[in-house]
């Protein structure tokens, strides 16, 4: 699908809403704050980011290059100034505000804790020493594997506080893929859990993390366990320690390193078309700028907002949204541990009533599901101090969205679909809720001092009003990645090289109607999006291969009504082609593999066995053709150069499933 920038635009939505008028009134960016700020961004760009860098961040050392671009597209942003990311989320806030409430937290089974902005700093300050303790200097790599509890934040903000690189790694993935980004990294420390839960479940989060470690990642000197759940867990001596005795023995104080404003904050890895998961590296200055101004523009925060990202620190989502941004603009967040449908689908609702949510941040893929079960269940609950809705991940089809307006924005909230990317840091292109009209499915504008636009396979601007082409970026902005861990040839090939490092190129592609307004069509590359998160064929392909059955494997995404992509596998075996319910055993047995391999998100939905894979004749899959297969699509691609035709009703075969799995 590479080359397809000709894609027409197929929707054709109409309505359009307003922002409401006293969310306008009150809001910290209006239509002439908004248009105050374009100009300002406009006139002198970098002069724009180099003021909201001074007004937002606390400096230990101010900075006087604002952008650095000797090595572009290795751009650097306030490179001789020095700070504390930590500082800027925690100490900021002690004299005014230490005694609100910085945390509110709920585990899966309904027990509750609040945390104070003072005691989030002691906290921190507790586990930053017991890292220190531990060996862990400033530059290097703590690989965070945790149920999402308050300690996950604790050990993110603990990093930061020292300068070490924090990497998270989504809990739902599974041993070897932590594994792989252990070593990656070469981190010296791992923090996880006994274990997590979710969906009633418990997810045995150290016994992966030993079956990670054991024999390999020999980087790792300690691995510190924090109690969740208080079931029985190895403890190997001389690496394992519990999290509560580490900080049993550290002091509540702790100076914050000042490090320079281009020191990595964190790694957070991430799929791509092609190979393994690329190790994103963001900065500190940079990335806390627009994580901030972020949940002040788009989220309009404030401190007495509760606001609530449901997004996995696992994901940046949950970087920037949960463990930084709403941190460093001094609000309350909600952390919650468990499943959206545990033990009903009406645990998001119950959860905005029972910590008065009043800033609320989801998928498109968990409104989509929650809607499917109907307006009762958000009935039940006290909903009304919602008062901003935001959604994130995939494109939000305007239904879902008329839903999430209605039933839980009670048509008196704006709602913030917000366009952004792991590599982006933060939010790029989005509705500024008390300015942007918004329409449903549209992430509308983009925000001040982000040059977004479409361009053409040539990389020329598209100018006519709902014609497709590629999504880009045409001038560096402070939350940028900085590079891909170890591999900086990846970082230029995947995201400048395409128009000769004139622009970010995304990887989306995306038009423009009438008004402007940005409409996201989707990946332009081989990555899927499933349920909102990331995966690359590639990825699910060499999964497969991996198996000792499998000879080749191919892999394609498919509409799903609720996941927004499905995965279809197409399998050749080194022996013959299964039938009946041998074929059905083994589709079984490859799904349960890809989940050990990579995790449950990358299990494919449906698994298809053929004699061979259609290829062109230079040997590339023919993925396009395998799509329309899976959709039950016509043929209209050329299958001239097939080996052999009579492969085609193979591919349209599907394995019969087991009724119930
Ligand atoms: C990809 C980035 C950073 C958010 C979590 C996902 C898709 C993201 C939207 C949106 C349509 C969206 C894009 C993008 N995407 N937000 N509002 N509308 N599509 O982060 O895993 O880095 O994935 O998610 O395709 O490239 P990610």
């Amino acid at each position: 699908m590479a080359d397809e920038t000709d894609i027409e635009s197929i929707l054709h939505e109409k309505r359009q809403f307003a922002p409401p008028e006293d969310f306008a009134e009150h809001a910290r960016v209006d239509a002439k704050k908004l248009k105050s700020l374009h100009e300002l961004a406009a006139t002198d760009n970098a002069g724009f980011w180099g003021q909201m860098a001074r007004d937002e961040i606390e400096w230990h050392t101010a900075f006087t290059q604002i952008l650095d671009e000797s090595e572009a597209p290795n751009y650097r942003w306030f490179t001789d100034g020095k700070l504390n990311v930590s500082y800027n989320c925690l100490d900021v806030h002690l004299t005014e505000r230490g005694e609100r409430i910085a945390i509110r937290f709920e585990g899966e089974e309904g027990d509750t804790r609040k945390i104070t902005y003072r005691e989030l700093h002691a906290l921190v300050c507790r586990f930053a020493n017991a890292l220190k303790a531990q060996g862990v200097e400033t530059g290097d790599r703590v690989v965070i594997y945790m149920p999402m509890i308050p300690e996950a934040v604790i050990a993110m903000q603990a990093c930061a506080r020292i300068g070490a690189i924090h990497s998270v790694v989504f809990g739902g993935f599974s041993a070897s893929s932590l594994r792989d980004r252990i070593e990656d990294a070469g981190a010296k420390l791992v923090v996880t859990a006994d274990g997590g839960r979710r969906a009633g479940k418990i997810v045995e989060l150290k016994a992966a993390a030993d079956l990670a470690l054991d024999g390999s990642c020999p980087s790792v000197e300690t691995v510190i366990v924090c109690r969740r759940t208080g079931q029985a867990v190895n403890m190997k001596p001389g690496r394992d320690i519990w999290w509560d005795e580490v900080v049993e023995a550290a002091p509540e104080d702790c100076q914050p390193a000042w490090i320079e404003a281009e020191h990595p904050l964190f790694l957070l890895y991430t799929s791509g078309s092609t190979g393994r998961p690329k190790g994103v590296q963001h900065s500190s200055a940079g990335y806390l700028l627009n994580a901030k101004l972020t949940c002040r523009w788009v989220f309009d925060l404030r401190s007495s907002d509760v606001f609530w990202c449901t997004a996995d620190v696992g994901w940046v989502t949950g970087h920037t949204y949960v463990a930084y941004g709403p941190l460093a603009a001094g609000a309350t967040i909600l952390i919650y541990e468990g499943a959206p449908t545990w033990p009903d689908g009406g645990r998001f609702w119950k959860n905005c009533q029972r910590h008065n949510v009043t800033v609320f941040y989801t998928a498109p893929t968990a409104i989509r599901a929650l809607m499917k079960l109907g307006d009762e269940l958000p009935a039940q609950y006290d909903l009304t101090k919602l008062r901003l809705l935001g959604t994130v991940g995939e494109p939000i089809n305007p239904e879902a969205w008329m839903w999430y307006r209605r039933v839980i924005g009670g048509e008196r909230c704006p709602i913030v679909d917000t366009w952004w990317q792991t590599e982006t840091g933060a939010i790029m292109i989005s509705p500024m809720p008390g300015a942007t009209p918004t329409k449903p499915g549209s992430c509308t504008r983009a925000l001040p001092g982000i040059d977004a636009d479409i361009v053409d396979a040539s990389g020329e601007p598209i100018t006519k009003s709902g014609a497709g082409g590629y999504l880009v970026i045409k001038r560096p902005w402070p939350s940028m990645l900085r590079t891909i861990w170890r591999d900086n040839e990846r970082y230029l090939e995947t995201y400048w090289e395409k128009f000769g490092n004139r622009y970010y190129v995304a990887g989306d592609s995306a038009h423009r109607d009438r008004d402007g307004y940005f409409w996201i069509m989707g990946r332009v590359d081989d990555v899927l999006n499933v349920a909102g998160h990331r995966l690359g064929t590639m990825e699910v392909e060499s999964a497969l291969v991996a198996h000792e059955q499998v000879a080749e494997a191919a892999v394609v995404g498919q509409p799903h009504d609720i996941k927004g992509e499905a995965i279809l596998a197409f399998v050749v075996l080194k022996g013959a082609r299964p039938n009946g319910s041998d074929a059905e055993a083994l589709a079984g047995q490859l799904r349960e593999w890809v989940a050990e391999q990579i995790g449950a998100i990358a299990k494919p939905d449906e698994i298809r066995f053929a004699d061979n894979l259609p290829k062109t004749r230079s040997g590339k899959i023919m993925r396009r053709l395998l799509r329309d297969i899976g959709r039950g699509e016509e043929i209209t691609e050329d299958t001239s150069t097939l080996e052999n035709e009579g492969i085609l009703d193979q591919l349209r075969k599907k394995v019969p499933k087991v009724p119930g799995t």
